[in-house]
């Protein structure tokens, strides 16, 4: 049976149509902050799956993953290491950049920042076409990550509750509206 706090989750979430651009279907995940309980339901969920895993790292993507990430690694007591848009982290940086609908966007990662070996989380807010996940384990498997899986609150139902990206499983709470 599914757990009784994805409701209330999914219940959260605010679909807003047309933004930021015509045709597009925005989730949004700022109504699940304004509800504490709510908000600790979810994180509650994504700890009690990782704690114990002998995960390392969470690495958070710019920008929801910044929101969800650093709660989870301190809860498993983890590091929080942020995948940031171009030209954001002042260090030396390795880059990933991906293709989006029109034109590419791109991910950095501060070099140093993962020892080989070292097992991640990668978190997001959502995942629709996979392609910022791809890059994200691209990015960390180039710098010797083990990346464990991905954890995202929102994915496109066509994914249901888990699938894989480059052999990586993706995990989400609950499907967008
Ligand atoms: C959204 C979302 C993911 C990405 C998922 O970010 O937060 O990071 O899109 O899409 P994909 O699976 O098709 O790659 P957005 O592009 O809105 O950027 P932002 O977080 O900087 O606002």
């Amino acid at each position: 049976a599914a757990d009784p706090r994805l409701q209330a989750i999914s219940d959260a979430i605010r679909v807003v149509p047309h933004f930021p651009k015509p045709g597009i279907m925005f989730n949004d995940i700022t109504p699940l902050l304004l509800q504490p309980g709510v908000f600790k339901d979810a994180m509650d969920m994504f700890v009690e799956r990782y704690r114990g895993t002998g995960i390392a790292v969470v690495a958070g993507i710019e920008a929801r993953g910044f929101i969800f990430g650093p709660a989870i690694a301190l809860a498993i007591g983890a590091k929080f290491i942020p995948l940031r848009k171009p030209k954001k982290l002042p260090g030396e940086v390795i880059s990933e950049t991906y293709i989006l609908e029109y034109g590419t966007d791109c991910l950095e990662m501060h070099v140093g920042a993962i020892e080989p070996g070292e097992r991640v989380v990668v978190v997001d807010d959502l995942v629709a076409t996979g392609g910022t996940l791809s890059a994200a384990i691209k990015l960390l498997e180039r710098s010797g990550a083990d990346v464990f899986e991905c954890a995202c609150v929102i994915g496109l139902p066509k994914y249901k509750n888990l699938y894989k990206l480059n052999g990586i499983p993706v995990y989400i709470l609950v499907e967008s509206r």
